[in-house]
């Protein structure tokens, strides 16, 4: 199948999306011109299961592989981890024509991506993402960075990656909670720019009998229909994500609609506690964002309606926790999106079409939340 491709002004390369693509690495990496060392950065949940084949076929390839196991979770993204990194680049002696190669989720890509683009002052970064959500999201753009004590992802920078390959056969392995999250982000898509993708993840759901009693969405490596079906599905909001960065590489336009559902998504992942995982909080946010739309009188109520049906057909919530609505509020405030103290509200117009509006009325705001 015929790679997809992100064109932007500092990079123009490959995002692959298939069953098995991680066995086409040494060719694509020979087609890339790619010789020197290879720094294999792996999760640690997936390194025995997919790191370690991928390092013998690389080095029967003849390369040379030096690799390096990341604990799992979040506190990863930190500069003791991105400390480690440097140290065992630079004491196994790096060099400016090698590659780090980032095999995990976000937190891989974003740490591993960053140690690529500081060492030597930059050094060729692969994408190998292995969950749904960095898919779909993370792996394609070039954002790579840490957290700070004082927030998350506050140092970072922009290093276009030379490959993306999400090999999808890795999500058979993912835990079923992981995988639904994932859902949200691809139903995102949909929604933003796509909606013939929306249709297809509706037709699929119906297909297959999946509803808010009985949800589906998951990986099942016996069902070759199925896992055919989903990694289409996935591929195609992948492409959503590369034709928005191609647009607008550094979040000064486009981009932001890639943030639709995130404003009260974000709001409600902190006040849980990061007790609900990104996803889903996106998923619950995407509901309330549609709800202030309607209440815009920007879409007809049968936007929100399918779009919680969807939702919940592959397996995750809508409904808002019972959090105090002006902590809520607080806290879409302090919104990345915020420009002179005016939050900016993705808002969907139609499947497949979102406008970004700094006018919502407060009060609109609260009747659509308490809705
Ligand atoms: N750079 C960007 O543009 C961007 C965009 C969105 C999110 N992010 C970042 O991505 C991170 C979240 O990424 P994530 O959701 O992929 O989480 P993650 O990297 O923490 O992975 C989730 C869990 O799945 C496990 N795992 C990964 N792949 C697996 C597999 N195939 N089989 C079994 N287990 C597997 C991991 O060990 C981990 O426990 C956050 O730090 C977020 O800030 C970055």
């Amino acid at each position: 199948m015929k790679p997809l491709t992100v064109t932007t002004t500092s990079a123009t390369y490959p995002v692959v999306v298939e069953s098995g693509a991680l066995a086409s690495l040494p060719d694509r990496l020979q087609a890339l011109g790619l010789r020197g060392a290879l720094w294999l950065v792996c999760d640690g949940a997936v390194a025995e299961l997919y790191g370690a084949p991928l390092a013998e076929r690389l080095r029967a390839a003849g390369h040379t592989v030096h690799t390096f196991s990341v604990p799992p979770g979040d506190a990863s993204k930190s500069p003791a981890q991105l400390g480690e990194l440097h140290t065992w680049m630079i004491a196994g002696g790096i060099e400016r024509r090698d590659a780090v190669l980032a095999l995990g989720g976000g937190v891989v890509g974003d740490l591993a991506g960053f140690a690529a683009a500081t060492i030597l002052r930059g050094v060729a970064v692969i994408q190998l993402p292995t969950t749904l959500l960095s898919m779909v999201d993370a792996a394609v753009g070039g954002k790579t960075g840490i957290n700070h004590p004082l927030g998350k992802n506050l140092i970072g920078a922009f290093h276009q990656p030379r490959l993306v390959l999400a090999d999808t056969d890795t999500l058979a392995s993912l835990p079923p909670r992981a995988l639904r999250e994932g859902w949200a982000e691809v139903i995102k898509h949909g929604v933003i720019r796509d909606a013939e993708l929306f249709e297809d993840l509706e037709h699929l759901a119906n297909e297959r009998g999946w509803s808010a009693q009985s949800p589906g969405g998951l990986w099942d490596a016996a069902d070759a229909g199925l896992t055919a079906q989903l990694s289409d599905l996935i591929r195609r909001a992948v492409a959503v994500k590369v034709e928005v960065v191609s647009i607008d590489e550094f979040e000064r336009g486009e981009r932001i609609t890639l943030n639709y559902g995130h404003t009260v998504g974000h709001a409600v992942e902190q006040l849980s506690r990061y007790g609900l995982l990104h996803g889903e909080s996106v998923a619950v946010g995407m509901h309330a964002e549609a709800g202030i739309a309607r209440l815009m009188d920007m879409c007809d109520g049968d936007l929100a309606g399918r779009q919680a049906a969807l939702i919940h057909a592959y397996g995750l919530e809508t409904k808002l926790p019972a959090y105090d609505i002006d902590a809520i509020l607080a806290l879409a405030m302090r919104d990345k999106k915020v420009q002179a103290k005016k939050i900016r509200w993705v808002l969907p117009t139609a499947i497949g079409s979102v406008l970004v509006r700094d006018d919502v009325p407060e009060e609109l705001l609260r009747r659509a939340l308490q809705a």
